[in-house]
């Protein structure tokens, strides 16, 4: 889950990936990943510098990203639902 903060990620989320970009690369490469993102307006940016980021780890997107915008809905709590067994569903051998 991903908040988006002028225009970006999260800087907690940013340091996540600053510390474990290395020592996870060659383990977590190919493996799915599935990304929600919440903000008030415009999570474009946080959309793109995750994707970037998980470009360069080389991990497979699941599934369609959920984006959501100001308090979460009925269909985007089930979108995350959807999101969250997907992923899991992936990741079974
Ligand atoms: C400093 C700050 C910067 C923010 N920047 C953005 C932004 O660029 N785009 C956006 O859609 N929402 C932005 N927001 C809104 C947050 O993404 C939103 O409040 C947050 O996802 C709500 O999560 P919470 O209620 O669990 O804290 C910003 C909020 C703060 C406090």
């Amino acid at each position: 889950m991903v908040k988006a903060y002028f225009i970006q990620v999260s800087g907690a989320l940013k340091t996540f990936f600053d510390s474990v970009f290395y020592p996870c690369l060659d383990a977590t490469k190919g493996r799915p990943y599935g990304l929600y993102v919440h903000g008030n307006n415009d999570t474009t940016g946080a959309v793109r510098s995750v994707e970037g980021i998980t470009k360069g780890m080389g991990w497979e997107k699941a599934a369609d990203h959920v984006l959501v915008a100001g308090e979460p809905g009925k269909d985007d709590l089930r979108a995350c639902w959807e999101l969250g067994a997907t992923v899991a569903a992936n990741l079974m051998p």
